[in-house]
């Protein structure tokens, strides 16, 4: 199944999809994951990408749905994928419609996390991320059991530079508006799935199951 997680910043997306990819093995695709491990290994893609993403921009069309289009082509995504941050733009999803008519698939599910705006911001300015392993804690819900070190790997905890307050307000604005427009794009196309994402995240996965079946 190919399935797309399409949310504001900070609703869970990531989270979701993690449990997932250990629960049911589903290759997870992440541009934000894409791009970050871009940047980190100093690519000229990477630092064009940095200029957009420390605004809480996004970064060109042309950028992710090239980065998209060769990851969909993974041996390990010929029976399926979960799609996390892409689409993000009208331009994005016709051209992820198009590539998989080229191969003779489509987007089966899409599901939108819903939560509101101010739990956001609770959310993501509290958001502390692994650099070696990629897991996520939080300073009030899932916090490491020593303080700023991973769990997983006893790696250094860091907060992203785009979870600073003035970001997470232009990323907020930019998902209003150039984002939210996916939302009628896809109900249209009788694939949108809405689940409410403010709830606890053994919740939200019981619904995410539930919608996905
Ligand atoms: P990206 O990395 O995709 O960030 P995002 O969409 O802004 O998503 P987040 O990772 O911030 O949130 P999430 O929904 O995954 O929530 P999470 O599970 O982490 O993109 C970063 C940037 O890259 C963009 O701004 C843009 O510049 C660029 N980019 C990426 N894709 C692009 C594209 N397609 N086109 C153009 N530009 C692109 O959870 C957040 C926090 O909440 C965590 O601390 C977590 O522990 C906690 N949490 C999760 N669930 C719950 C719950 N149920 N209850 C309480 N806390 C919870």
């Amino acid at each position: 199944m190919i399935m797309i997680f399409l949310g504001p910043p900070g609703s869970g997306k990531g989270t979701q999809a993690k449990r997932l990819v250990g629960e049911r093995g589903w290759p997870q695709l992440s541009t934000g994951d894409m791009l970050r491990s871009a940047i980190s290994n100093g690519t000229s893609l990477g630092l064009e990408a940095k200029s957009f993403m420390d605004k809480g921009q996004l970064v060109p069309d042309s950028v992710v749905i090239g980065l998209i289009s060769e990851r969909i082509e993974s041996g390990d995504c010929q029976s399926g994928f979960m799609l996390d941050g892409f689409p993000r733009t009208i331009p994005q999803a016709e051209a992820l419609d198009k590539m998989l008519l080229e191969q003779g698939r489509k987007v089966e599910r899409v599901v939108l996390f819903d939560v509101k705006d101010n739990e956001l911001v609770r959310r993501l300015s509290g958001r502390r991320t692994c650099l070696k392993c990629g897991s996520m804690y939080h300073v009030e819900f899932t916090r490491p059991s020593r303080d700023g070190i991973c769990d997983k790997c006893g790696e250094m905890l860091v907060q992203r530079d785009d979870d600073k307050t003035a970001v997470i307000s232009k990323r907020l604005e930019v998902y209003h508006q150039q984002t939210a427009p996916l939302v009628g794009y896809y109900r249209k196309q009788g694939k949108l799935r809405e689940l409410d994402a403010s709830v606890q995240p053994d919740t939200v996965y019981e619904s995410l199951i539930k919608a996905l079946s």
